[in-house]
């Protein structure tokens, strides 16, 4: 795939950033979305990931120009060489437009779905010949986070992962490939352990809901935005590695997994993280939070850059 054409099928929060990045390195996108005011609503978010894309070295010059709006799923297929499906997070809608797409595409299109939770084997379901599609599961926004999970089965025809892999590489993207199965793929899953534990804290009066992000943001977070937590324990186990990192801190973490909690997200605990919530907000909202984040993000990525 040279400089492939891409469909964007689905254009809500994640299929919008990723048109807004797939026409920021020069291709040509084509979108639909059944919503009416879906050419607004792109026009908005190319606008407004511009600096970061710009900040990353692409060059925005004339990319409105590459995106293109259809009414019609079949039309925005055609002749496309990758397709990202974003449509919502219901398995019959999306066998629903794959029914509709498939008889469109080029022999060679591949069709990465960016679903977070559907497993592979089920939206396989919805294509007669299901060779090319496969699992590209963004993290949001997909303009501005690296992280692509990808994952075939045996059913995925030969190479495809390696060709979506280098697409995806060519727009600066860091992908991993999941061997089996799960739900949540590998990042959500991650980030669901440590979401039980702070909520679990929280709920048991441990800390507030502020000091517990806040131990995350200016501790391992840190630390966890440059390298894995295996790497990182390598590192902390000095000469011996993660083998003396494990001979020497192995049966405190095990205790302390023995002593992990199991929440649930019932009524009093929801009321215990909008509180802490409201707290987090008082001086700073949602909005300036937000730009924050996304200056930080970017700060980091240029940084990273070696
Ligand atoms: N939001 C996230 O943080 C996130 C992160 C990674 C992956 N995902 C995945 O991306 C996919 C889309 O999620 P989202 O958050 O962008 O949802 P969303 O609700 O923001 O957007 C979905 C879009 O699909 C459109 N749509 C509805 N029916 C359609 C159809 N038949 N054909 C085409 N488009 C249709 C809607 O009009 C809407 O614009 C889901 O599979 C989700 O699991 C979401």
């Amino acid at each position: 795939m040279k400089n492939p054409h891409i469909a964007i099928i689905g254009a809500g929060t994640i299929g919008l950033s990723w048109a807004a990045l797939f026409a920021a390195t020069g291709r040509q996108v084509t979108v639909y979305d059944p919503a009416q005011d879906t050419g607004a609503r792109l026009k908005d978010v190319v606008k407004a990931a511009a600096p970061a894309l710009t900040a990353l070295g692409w060059d925005h010059a004339g990319v409105q120009t590459r995106l293109r709006v259809v009414d019609d799923p079949a039309q925005a297929v055609r002749g496309a060489d990758f397709v990202q499906e974003s449509v919502p997070e219901r398995l019959e809608l999306k066998h629903e437009i794959y029914a509709r797409i498939e008889p469109e595409l080029t022999p060679d299109a591949i069709i990465g779905s960016s679903t977070s939770g559907l497993r592979l084997s089920e939206l396989q379901q919805g294509f007669a010949e299901p060779g090319r599609l496969i699992l590209a599961h963004p993290f949001n926004p997909p303009h501005l986070i690296p992280l692509v999970e990808l994952m075939g089965n045996d059913r995925t025809e030969d190479n495809v992962l390696d060709t979506a892999a280098q697409f995806y590489e060519s727009l600066g993207k860091v992908c991993v490939r999941l061997h089996k199965e799960v739900p949540g793929h590998i990042a959500n899953r991650l980030q669901a352990a440590v979401w039980r534990e702070a909520i679990h804290l929280a709920a048991e009066g441990v800390a507030s809901v502020a000091d517990i992000d806040k131990a995350v943001a200016s501790g391992p977070g840190l630390r966890w935005a440059c390298l894995g937590p295996t790497t990182l324990f390598h590192l902390g186990g000095g000469a011996g590695g993660i083998g003396g990192f494990c001979d020497h801190l192995g049966p405190h973490f095990e205790a302390w997994w023995d002593d992990l909690g199991q929440p649930r997200l019932t009524p009093e605990t929801v009321a215990r993280l909008k509180e802490g919530m409201a707290e987090i907000t008082a001086d700073q909202d949602a909005e300036t939070l937000a730009a924050r984040r996304d200056r930080l993000i970017l700060n980091h990525l240029l940084a990273s850059r070696e």
